[in-house]
C-alpha cells in the first residue's frame, strides 16, 4: 500500500511528481523518492525517509530537470523506512529504475537467484528485485524494447505489482505493469501519467484507462498511452473511466484538517446518498443487479470487511436480520479468507463493505465467495475500485474522496446504504409493507438534520477531550447495535491518538473489564433512549462507583444520565433506535479528534496505518 505516480511529456516532470505524491500520501507515508531521466541521458534521483514534504525540501536543492520520471510514497513492508529502503530503485546499472506498490512473494529466491549472477541488491526491500529482473531482460533479448523487458521480468513475480519504470535509454517513456495492485493512467495533451489511483489525476483529466491484472502499458511524452496484454499484444479497448469527482475535494477548504473536513461533510454525503431512493415500488436499489425473485429466495447474507468497515458490518447484520428476517454472518476478511469451512448456501448474498475497494483480505475473501458460487455485492466509496469492477452489483455510497486515514463519512454512508439494503431486501421477501418502508425511509431522511445537529454541539466533545489528557487506556461501553458504536469510538481513538482504548458490551464489564477502573479511568458509555437504556445506567453506576471518569453519549433531555454523569455528549432524538448509530458515532469521531489534538498527534496521518491496506 504504497503510492506510486509517474509522468512523462513536454513539462518538467518533478512538479507534477511531487504534486502526485501529495495526493496519494494516505496510501503511506514513512517515505518517498523521486527519478527522472535527465537531459544529459541519465537518471537523477532524490529519496529519503519521511513524508512527501522532506522530500520536496530535498527536491528544491536537488535541481532536478527532466521531463520523464517516476515517484514513489511508501508504507513499509520488506525492510525499515530508512533513505536505503526508499523507492525508486535502480537496477546495477543504474540506468533503470522502478517504483512498486504490492508485495513480491518469492523476493527471497529471486534475490538469491540474482545474487547468484552478479547483481549487487542496495536495499532490503522485496520491490529491488524488479529493477534487477528488467535489467537482465533489457541486457538480453530485450534490448531497445521497454515493454518486453518489462513483460520479461513481471513473468518471474509472484505476489501483486502495480510498478512504473523508467530507462535512461529509453527517453521520454515510462512503462508500467499492473497484477494485483491497482494502476491507471492517462493520456493527456500535457504528456501521459501513471498514478496508482485517480485522486493525483483528477485536476489533470476526467478520463482515465485502469489497468487489468496482467496488462502493461507504455506512456510516451506525446501523450499516446498504449495498453499491452500480458502476451504483449496491444489491446484494443482498454477500461476507460470517467472521472466526476471534483478536484477540489481533496483539499482542505479552510479546514485545519481533512478529519474535521469529512466530519461536516457527512450530512451532505448522507443527502446524495439517499436522494431518490423512495420510488413507486418502495426503495430504489437497482445497484444490486438482481431480480426479484433472486432477492426474495436470499437466504443467507454474508458481511465482510475489515476494520471501521467491518463495524458497518456488524450494524448492518442487525438491521438486515431485524428488518429483512434473513440470517446474516458478519466476519472479518482476514479471518474469513483461513476459514477452513464456510457455510453457503444455493441463495447466499455475500456483501463485501470497503471504503476504499481495494482492501487485499476483502477483495480475497470476495474472490473467494464468488468461487463458491455467490453474488457478491460490494460497498464502496472509491469508483472503478477492483472490488467494484470484481463484484456482481455495486453500490457507491458517494461519500465523495475521505483522506484522513481514519474513516469517518465513509462509515456513516456506510451505515446508510446498509439500511437500504436491508429494507430492499425486506420489501422483496415480503416482510415490509409500503407504510413500513416509507418510514424507515423517513426516519434515514431525517439522518443528515440530526448529524448537523449533534455537529453543532462539537464544543462538548471538545470539553470533554480534557478527561483523555492524562489517561493511559479507556473503555468504551454500549449494548446492543451501540457496542457497536462504543468499538468504532475505540478504534478512532486508538488510531489517532495512540491510546489505548477497548470496547466492551456494557453488559459484560462486570465480567472482567471493571477491574480495570479506578479514580480517574475514562469510560466512555453510549446510553441512548433506547430499550436497553436504563440497563446501561446501571452500568454507567457501577463505573462511578469505582471512581472513574464516565463521559455518555445520551439522548436530549435524559435527566438521569445528565444527573450521573459530568460530561454529556448530547444526541437529538432519533426516528429508530437502530439508527442511533449513525448520529452517536459522530461525537465519537469529534471527541477523538479533539483528544489526537490535544495530545499533540497528526490526526490525518496516524503512524503505522495507511488508508488503503492493499497488503494481506
Ligand atoms: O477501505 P476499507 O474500508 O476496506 O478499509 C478497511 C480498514 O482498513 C479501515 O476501515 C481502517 O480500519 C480505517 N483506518 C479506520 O478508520
Amino acid at each position: 500500500m504504497c503510492g506510486i505516480v509517474g509522468y512523462t511529456g513536454r513539462d518538467q516532470a518533478v512538479g507534477y511528481l511531487l504534486e502526485g505524491l501529495s495526493a496519494l500520501e494516505y496510501r503511506g507515508y514513512d517515505s518517498a523518492g523521486v527519478e527522472v531521466v535527465g537531459t544529459d541521458g541519465a537518471l537523477h534521483g532524490v529519496k529519503c525517509a519521511g513524508r512527501v514534504s522532506v522530500l520536496r525540501e530535498r527536491c528544491e536543492t536537488a535541481n532536478l530537470v527532466g521531463t520523464t520520471g517516476i515517484a514513489h510514497t511508501r508504507w513499509a513492508t520488506h525492510g525499515a523506512p530508512t533513505d536505503r529502503n526508499s523507492h525508486p530503485h535502480r537496477d546495477c546499472t543504474g540506468r533503470i529504475a522502478i517504483v512498486h506498490n504490492g508485495i513480491i512473494e518469492n523476493f527471497r529466491e529471486l534475490r538469491s537467484y540474482l545474487a547468484r549472477n552478479g547483481h549487487a541488491l542496495a536495499s532490503d526491500t522485496d520491490s529491488e528485485v524488479i529493477a534487477h529482473l528488467i535489467e537482465d531482460a533489457w541486457a538480453g533479448p530485450c534490448r531497445g524494447d521497454l515493454v518486453t523487458a518489462v513483460r520479461h521480468a513481471v513473468r518471474r513475480l509472484r505476489g501483486s505489482w502495480a510498478i512504473a519504470v523508467v530507462c535512461a535509454d529509453a527517453p521520454g517513456e515510462i512503462v508500467c505493469a499492473r497484477n494485483g495492485s491497482p494502476l491507471v493512467v492517462a493520456s493527456t495533451p500535457d504528456g501521459a501519467f501513471a498514478a496508482s489511483d485517480v485522486t493525483p489525476l483528477a485536476g489533470v483529466t476526467s478520463r482515465v484507462i485502469q489497468l487489468e491484472n496482467g496488462q502493461l502499458a507504455r506512456l510516451r511524452a506525446s501523450g499516446e498511452v498504449t495498453v499491452f496484454d500480458e502476451e504483449g499484444a496491444p489491446v484494443d479497448a482498454p477500461a476507460v473511466m470517467e472521472i466526476d469527482w471534483d478536484a477540489s475535494a481533496a483539499t482542505l477548504g479552510g479546514y485545519a484538517d481533512f478529519m474535521a473536513k469529512e466530519i461536516a461533510e457527512q450530512p451532505e454525503a448522507l443527502e446524495r446518498l439517499l436522494s431518490g431512493r423512495l420510488g413507486e415500488k418502495g426503495i430504489l436499489l437497482d445497484e444490486l443487479s438482481m431480480s426479484e425473485k433472486d432477492l426474495a429466495d436470499v437466504d443467507l447474507v454474508y458481511l465482510i470487511a475489515c476494520g471501521t468497515s467491518y463495524h458497518v458490518g456488524l450494524i448492518a447484520r442487525t438491521l438486515i436480520q431485524t428488518w429483512a428476517k434473513v440470517p446474516v454472518i458478519c466476519d472479518f476478511a482476514s479471518e474469513f479468507n483461513y476459514e477452513q469451512d464456510v457455510l453457503v448456501t444455493p441463495h447466499t448474498l455475500c456483501v463485501v463493505i470497503t471504503q476504499s475497494g481495494e482492501t487485499a483480505d476483502t477483495l480475497t475473501a470476495a474472490r473467494r465467495m464468488r468461487g463458491m458460487g455467490c453474488k457478491v455485492f460490494a460497498v464502496t466509496n472509491v469508483l472503478g475500485s477492483t472490488a467494484a469492477r470484481e463484484a456482481d452489483g455495486v453500490l457507491y455510497v458517494q461519500a465523495g474522496p475521505e483522506v484522513c486515514v481514519a474513516s469517518t463519512k465513509a462509515y456513516t454512508a456506510q451505515m446508510v446504504a446498509s439500511a437500504l439494503l436491508a429494507l430492499r431486501l425486506a420489501q422483496a421477501k415480503g416482510e415490509m409493507g409500503r407504510p413500513e418502508v416509507e418510514r424507515h425511509y423517513r426516519d434515514l431522511c431525517a439522518l443528515p438534520g440530526l448529524i448537523r445537529e449533534v455537529i453543532s454541539r462539537s464544543w462538548q466533545d471538545k470539553r470533554a477531550a480534557a478527561v483523555f489528557r492524562r489517561a493511559h487506556s479507556a473503555l468504551f461501553l454500549g449494548r446492543g447495535v451501540n457496542a457497536t458504536t462504543a468499538s468504532e469510538g475505540a478504534l478512532k481513538l486508538k488510531e489517532i491518538s495512540y491510546l489505548h482504548a477497548e470496547a466492551y458490551p456494557a453488559g459484560e464489564m462486570k465480567h472482567g473489564p471493571i477491574a480495570l477502573l479506578e479514580p480517574g479511568f475514562p469510560v466512555v458509555a453510549i446510553v441512548p433512549a433506547d430499550r436497553v437504556h436504563d440497563k446501561t445506567v446501571s452500568n454507567i453506576q457501577e463505573v462511578i462507583a469505582r471512581g472513574a471518569v464516565c463521559v455518555a453519549v445520551a439522548t436530549d433531555g435524559d435527566e438521569d444520565v445528565a444527573s450521573l454523569v459530568e460530561h454529556v455528549l448530547w444526541i437529538p432524538p432519533v426516528g429508530d433506535e437502530l439508527l442511533v448509530p449513525i448520529v452517536a458515532v459522530v461525537h465519537l469521531q469529534m471527541l477523538a479528534r479533539y483528544v489526537a489534538r490535544t495530545r499533540g498527534c497528526d490526526v490525518d496521518k496516524p503512524r503505522n496505518l495507511a488508508k488503503s491496506v492493499t497488503v494481506e
